[in-house]
Order: C-alpha cells, then structure tokens, then sequence
C-alpha cells in the first residue's frame, strides 16, 4: 500500500491530486490522509481549509492549539465556525471565562486567510474588547449577532460581501456599522433591513451600500404587523431603485398568514423569491394561497424558488398545474419555479411544464 501511494502521488503532480482530494468529502479526505504522510502533508490545506463544529470541548482545544503552534495551518483556515458542544449539565460558565474565551480569541487572531466567520454555534458571548485585535484582512462573510459588542468588530471588516445577523437588534445600529464594500447578501430580520432601506432612501453613503442584483434573506421572525412593512418595503425598494436578484421569505406561519395583502404593496425590484423553509405541496391550499398572495406584490418576478420538493408525497394528476396556474394569475411574468437547485417547471406558451431534471441540470444558476 505504501509502495503504490508513493509510487502514484510521484506519478502525477500535486496540483493535479489536490484537484482530486478537493472532490472527496471531508470524511474521505480525512481516510486519505492516513494512507501516507506524503498525503498527509498534501491534504492538510484542505482538511484545515474549514474548521467546524460542534465539537467536545478537548477536541476544540486539541484544534486551537494546533493552529496557535503552526503559522501554515493557521494560514490554510479559511472557514471558521467552531462551536463546542456542551452537555446539558455542564456547569460552563467558568470554563467559558477562565478558558475558552482566551483560546478562541487568541487562535483567531492567527487566521490571517479567513473569508468566513461564523459565530452562529458559539456557546461563548462576545465581550467587550475581546475581538479588538483580530483583523481579518480577507474576510468576505460575517455570520454574527449585532450588537454594542460585535458593532465596532463589524465596522473594521469592510470587505465583508455577506453578513448575517442572526440576532434581532432593535435600534438603527446602521451607522456603527460603518462602510466597506457593498454587500451581495444581507440576512436580516424586516425592521433593520428597513432602516438600512431608510438610509439609503435619504441617500446617506456613511452606511454600508448594498450591491446591484443583491441577495435579501428576511429570516423566520413572529411578527403581527407584516402587511405593514410589505407596504413600506415596496415603497422604499421603489424609491431607492434597488433591484434584488432574490428575495428569501419566511414561511407562511410566520409572514402575512391570513392578512390580505394591500393593492399598493407592489414592487418591480424583485426577481426571485424564495422560500427556504417551504415545501412545495400543491394539494396544501393555505400555502398555496398564501404563495399566490406574496406573489402578487412583485409584478416582474421570473423565478419563484421552493427549498425543496418530496417526489415522495407526489401530487394527484392536475394539483401542480392547477396551483402554478393560479401563481402565473397573480404574477403574469413568472417563468420557472424550482425546487432546490433544479429548475422543475417552466411556462412555455402560456402552458407549464415540468422539465426533466437532466436536461436542465447545470444549465442554470
Ligand atoms: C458552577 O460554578 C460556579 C462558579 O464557580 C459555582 O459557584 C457553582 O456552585 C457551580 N455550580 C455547579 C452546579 O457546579
Ligand atoms: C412601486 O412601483 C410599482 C411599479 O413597479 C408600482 O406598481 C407600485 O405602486 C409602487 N409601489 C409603491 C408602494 O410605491
């Protein structure tokens, strides 16, 4: 075995093996490290290009030694969302002072290629001061909750394209955010996506810009007064030009539910809407009205897009039809509607039809 490992990786140059590790799944690239140290060494940029949890607490440490020990590992990360797994029970809070804390911060620090850092998973609560002195020159995505503490650590990351904000902050915290280049993905709850809008609106340029053909991703939130922001959002979308590639929605338990939708809630700056959390189920009349109602506020929209569809719960002869028909009633311009990646219906003259998967497969973004 150790012949033919040494004998193949000789055989072929190591750009052309790192092109094929960079097809194997983390899993098999972890095996194929143990084959030879010849591999080992050739696979480690991949296996530490991301850095992930959830993790036991020794192991978290075992990785953030590691990478404080060695500049080359450090300088491979370039995803970071460690998180640590606590048992329920656990009586975390002085680990996470006297321990974790230091460690993180003092490991991240190290992380001079990083484009992605996510605290979503993180048990520790970002303190003051804590994140002073990391400086991420490369950083492209930002997954952080908003707040006094995290304002001024976004505000010197102004090459972010993506942030996410998994946190309700109540107050305009806009302009503490500061500028950077504009953003191609923005998740964010309704009301601070609006406040971003306002600033924009009154053409204030000391807050971050957002990108032409941006992605907007308004997450699950309980809130009574959708119809009302609907109203404000198309006004504000109207009045700053803004065009969106793809507008991402919370379910319908969430948004709109039964309200109607009013008759000047209505838009062209849309393209896309997708639901991440939904199904697409035709025979399910709640939401399907309740599609056909969204729709109708973005009359120049060509793609709605499910997250998913189960060939398993497949609908009786005429349910999809009769469901896409009455989307294309309220949205005369939509064209496709797909679930996940692969476009699944089209509208050709006037008719829907289902596209074989294969035959789209990969021709569309
Ligand atoms: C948790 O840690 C605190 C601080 O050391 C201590 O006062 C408390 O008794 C501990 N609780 C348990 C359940 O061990
Ligand atoms: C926004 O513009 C659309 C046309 O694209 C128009 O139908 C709609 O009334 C406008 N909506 C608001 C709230 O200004």
């Amino acid at each position: 075995m150790q012949a033919t490992v040494s004998s193949s990786l000789a055989a072929l140059p190591n750009e052309v093996w790192l092109l094929v590790f960079s097809h194997l799944t983390r899993a098999e690239q972890t095996v194929a490290a143990r084959c030879s140290k010849p591999w080992r060494i050739l696979l480690r940029p991949l296996i530490w290009q991301r850095v992930d949890g959830p993790v036991s607490w020794k192991i978290a440490k075992t990785v953030c030694f590691a990478i404080r020990r060695d500049a080359y590992l450090a300088s491979c990360v370039r995803h970071w969302a460690l998180s640590i797994g606590i048992p329920y029970n656990d009586n975390f809070t002085r680990v996470d002072e006297l321990e974790v804390i230091p460690l993180f911060v003092s490991t991240l620090r190290r992380l001079v290629n990083l484009r992605t850092l996510d605290f979503t998973q993180t048990v520790i609560t970002l303190q003051s001061g804590m994140l002073d002195h990391c400086v991420f020159p490369r950083l492209e995505s930002l997954i952080i909750s908003i707040g006094p503490v995290t304002a001024s650590f976004i505000a010197r990351q102004p090459t972010i394209k993506s942030l996410s904000a998994y946190q309700r902050p109540s107050e305009d915290f806009w302009p503490r955010l500061g500028q950077g280049v504009p953003l191609e993905y923005l998740s964010i709850t309704i009301r601070p996506f609006l406040q971003l809008l306002e600033h924009h609106a009154n053409g204030d340029l000391s807050v971050r810009q957002l990108a032409p053909a941006c992605t907007i991703c308004i997450p699950n939130e309980y809130r009574e007064d959708w119809v009302a922001y609907a109203r404000r959002f198309c006004e504000l979308v109207n009045g700053t030009g803004l065009r969106l590639a793809e507008l991402c929605l919370p379910t319908p338990e969430y948004a709109l539910g039964s309200t109607p939708i009013p008759s000047d809630a209505r838009t062209s700056g849309v393209q896309m809407v997708f639901f991440s959390a939904l199904q697409f189920m035709p025979e399910h009349e709640p939401t399907v009205a309740h599609v056909a109602k969204v729709l109708s506020i973005f009359p120049a929209l060509h793609t709605l897009k499910y997250a998913w569809y189960s060939p398993v719960h497949e609908p009786a002869i005429g349910a999809a039809d009769a469901a896409l028909n009455r989307f294309s009633a309220t949205c005369m311009t939509l064209r496709t509607v797909m679930m996940g990646s692969i476009p699944v219906w089209e509208r050709r003259g006037g008719v829907w039809a289902r596209v074989r998967d294969e035959d789209r497969d990969g021709s569309h973004v």
